[in-house]
């Protein structure tokens, strides 16, 4: 190993939100360059439906679930990150795929879309906090160590969707997967068919919760790797020992509720169903009665009998929209402090009808590319991920 350690990158993990200039390396915020239009302005969605109309099928708007209701309300899609890639790779007819979610979800887009096709993100400051935990030059210094160990060769990567092109990238080119919290088990099954050990980027969540309660592993089989030690932190018999290494990131959003929120809201509310994301923390999904992706919740909030009682553990936007969709049912948030995703709500009215009015004046603004060499090698992973078998089958209820 290298005496002297350095971190490889001073890039990581702080988010400037509404910072200005530009950061290539990371998912950081940056202006807007266009003339928004006021928040206040009552013509706003009026002007949005005009737009729109006007581009038809040139344009395609595809909304995650978390973005805000006056987003969503002219998405021709909503959905989950899996979901809205798929819907994304679907459409090649459309020049214009207008991706109101956050960053790494637009670069997969664009990754997934033919050439001719522009994807855009009507604000360039919706990143994810999460995606900025795993910088490439970091990633790269964890796969030297295992290197030097001799241990690279048995470690399958994994990545979450929720990372930057660049580490799909790196997973595409050390024959790994990209998964999503719909399909994380999936992706598991078919890396340890690959190898005996995983590095699991950059959830640790997400990673420990699928190993643990899904694939049977222990927690003494898990370690995290922090980049921004030497070694991760861990010394050569931890890592060669280790069956998960989980890269140190999380979700800002779902890693504060905590198994105080859920003791709490069974103590308020009795009978209620915890049901949480598997980003929340272990003690925090093992404490919940089911655990699932995004999609996986709206279903099963749907399906669930009138007079029952909820408390997701997920982002606010979704958890408001559920509850004004079911007024049959109880539905509320675990957490009893409000917490939107900041980034994601970046993304609001001014910004879409300023994104459909300059693509109605044939300017194309915000527009994500993702260089070719790292397109092509992020695609074999993201390819990898959609080949694998039996893309839509839940996960199951956990307790
Ligand atoms: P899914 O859309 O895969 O459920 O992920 C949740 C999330 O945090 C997206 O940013
Ligand atoms: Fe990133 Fe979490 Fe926001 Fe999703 S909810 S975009 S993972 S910070």
């Amino acid at each position: 190993m290298t005496s002297t350690w350095v971190e490889p990158s001073n890039t990581a993990t702080a988010l400037l939100l509404l910072g200005r200039g530009s950061d290539p390396d990371t998912e950081r915020g940056v202006e807007c360059p266009g003339d928004l239009p006021a928040p206040s302005d009552p013509d706003l969605v009026a002007r949005a439906a005009a737009a729109k109309a006007k581009l038809g099928s040139r344009v395609f708007v595809l909304g995650h679930h978390y973005q805000r209701d006056e987003v969503i309300q002219f998405a021709d899609v909503t959905g989950d990150s899996f979901k809205l890639a798929r819907e994304a790779a679907a459409r090649p007819d459309a020049e214009y795929i207008v991706f109101c979610g956050v960053h790494f979800m637009a670069e997969s887009a664009d990754i997934l879309t033919t050439d001719a096709q522009r994807v855009i993100l009507p604000d360039l400051a919706a990143g994810c906090s999460m995606a900025d935990m795993a910088v490439l030059g970091q990633v790269e210094a964890a796969w030297d160590t295992l290197t030097e160990l001799g241990i690279a060769g048995e470690t399958v990567p994994v990545t979450y969707m929720n990372s930057s092109a660049d580490i799909k990238g790196f997973v595409g080119r050390n024959d790994g997967v990209v998964c999503t919290s719909s399909n994380a088990k999936r992706a598991l099954d078919w890396a340890f068919e690959q190898g005996s050990k995983v590095l699991f980027l950059p959830d640790q969540h997400l990673g420990r919760n699928t190993a643990v309660l899904e694939m049977g592993l222990s927690l003494d089989d898990c370690v995290l790797y922090d980049p921004h030690k030497p070694g991760g932190g861990l010394t050569a018999g931890q890592l060669r020992a280790a069956k998960m290494i989980l890269w140190r990131g999380h979700c800002s959003v779902h890693g504060r509720f905590t198994l105080e929120s859920v003791n709490d809201v069974r103590e308020r509310v009795p009978g209620v169903n915890v049901l949480v994301h598997p980003e929340c923390r272990h003690e925090v999904v093992t404490a919940a009665d089911y655990v699932g992706s995004t999609e996986y919740i709206i279903k099963t909030v749907e399906a669930a009998p009138a007079g029952s009682a909820w408390a997701l553990g997920t982002e606010l936007n979704l958890v408001r929209r559920l509850a004004l969709a079911h007024p049959d049912k109880q539905i509320m948030f675990l957490d009893k402090a409000v917490c939107y995703c900041s980034t994601m709500n970046r993304i609001d009215l001014p910004h879409l009808v300023w994104t459909l009015e300059e693509l109605v004046a044939g300017r194309v603004p915000n527009q994500i590319t993702v260089d070719a060499d790292t397109a092509h090698h992020a695609r074999v992973a993201l390819d990898q991920m959609l080949a694998l078998p039996g893309a839509a089958t839940p996960p199951p209820v956990v307790a």
